[in-house]
C-alpha cells in the first residue's frame, strides 16, 4: 500500500496496481474530526490501520464514510472500528441495514441526499449514488471547502489506472458513466444533473487515478 499527500489535508491510500488490472483508494481527511473515505477489505485495513495510526498521531478517526456496501469498500470496518472505537460510520439507510444483515453493528450515522456535515475542516454534502447491479442506493459525498467529489466506484480511469493523478473535465467525465455502472439511463441522468450543479474541481475516485478538472470548473 503507497501512501500520498494530495492536499494540506488530504492523503490517499492506494494499492493494487501492477498485475491486478485495478487500484484500490482509501481517503483520509485530516482536521479536528478526521474522516476515513472507506476501508479497503479487510486484508487492506490491516495495511492501511498503522498508516493511519502515523498521520493521526494522538488524535483518532471520528468518521468512516461508506459509499456503499461492498469489500472493497467496507469489508476492513470491523478491523477498522476495534483500531478506533469512538468512529462513527456515515452511510446511507440501506448500507446500514446490510451492514447490521452481516452483524456489524455499530453506532451509525445514517445520512440522506442533500443532507450535510459540518466541521471546521470540511463540510460534506451527500449525494444519492445508485450504486451498481442492484442500485443500491448508496452515497457520494462532496466535499465542498475544497470542492472534492469523492466518487466511489465512478469515474475510473482504467487505461492510466497505475498513474496518481490525470486531467479531465467534468462533461467528458459525466459520459463516462455507463449502464454496466448504474443499468437504469433515468438514474444516470439524475445524477448527471445533480453532480453538474455542484461546483467540483477534482474527483477522488475509489479506483485508478486522483482526477483534476481542467480550468472550465476551476
Ligand atoms: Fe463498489
Ligand atoms: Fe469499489
Amino acid at each position: 500500500m503507497e501512501q500520498f499527500k494530495i492536499s494540506h489535508n488530504l492523503y490517499l491510500f492506494r494499492s493494487g496496481g501492477g498485475n491486478i488490472p485495478i487500484t484500490f483508494n482509501q481517503y483520509l481527511i485530516m482536521g479536528e474530526e478526521p474522516l476515513l473515505i472507506h476501508t479497503g477489505n479487510s486484508k487492506q485495513a490491516v495495511e492501511l490501520i498503522p498508516m493511519l495510526k502515523d498521520i493521526l498521531g494522538n488524535r483518532t478517526l471520528s468518521y468512516i464514510f461508506i459509499s456503499h456496501f461492498e469489500g472493497d469498500e467496507c469489508g476492513g470496518i470491523s478491523q477498522v472500528m476495534e483500531s478506533f472505537p469512538k468512529a462513527l460510520p456515515i452511510c446511507s439507510q440501506i448500507t446500514a441495514r446490510q451492514l447490521a444483515s452481516f452483524g456489524l453493528e455499530y453506532n451509525i450515522m445514517i445520512k440522506n441526499p442533500g443532507e450535510t456535515l459540518e466541521t471546521s475542516d470540511y463540510k460534506l454534502e451527500f449525494i444519492a449514488y445508485p450504486s451498481e447491479v442492484h442500485l443500491w442506493e448508496g452515497l457520494l459525498v462532496m466535499e465542498a471547502k475544497q470542492r472534492m467529489l469523492f466518487s466511489s466506484d465512478l469515474f475510473i480511469h482504467f487505461d492510466k489506472i497505475n498513474e496518481i493523478a490525470v486531467n479531465s473535465n467534468l462533461e467528458d467525465e459525466l459520459e463516462r458513466i455507463t449502464e454496466q455502472q448504474i443499468p437504469d439511463g433515468h438514474l444516470i441522468e439524475r445524477l448527471k444533473t445533480t453532480l453538474l450543479q455542484y461546483n467540483i474541481k477534482d474527483i477522488a475516485p475509489g479506483h485508478g487515478p486522483f482526477i483534476k478538472l481542467w480550468p472550465t470548473n476551476q
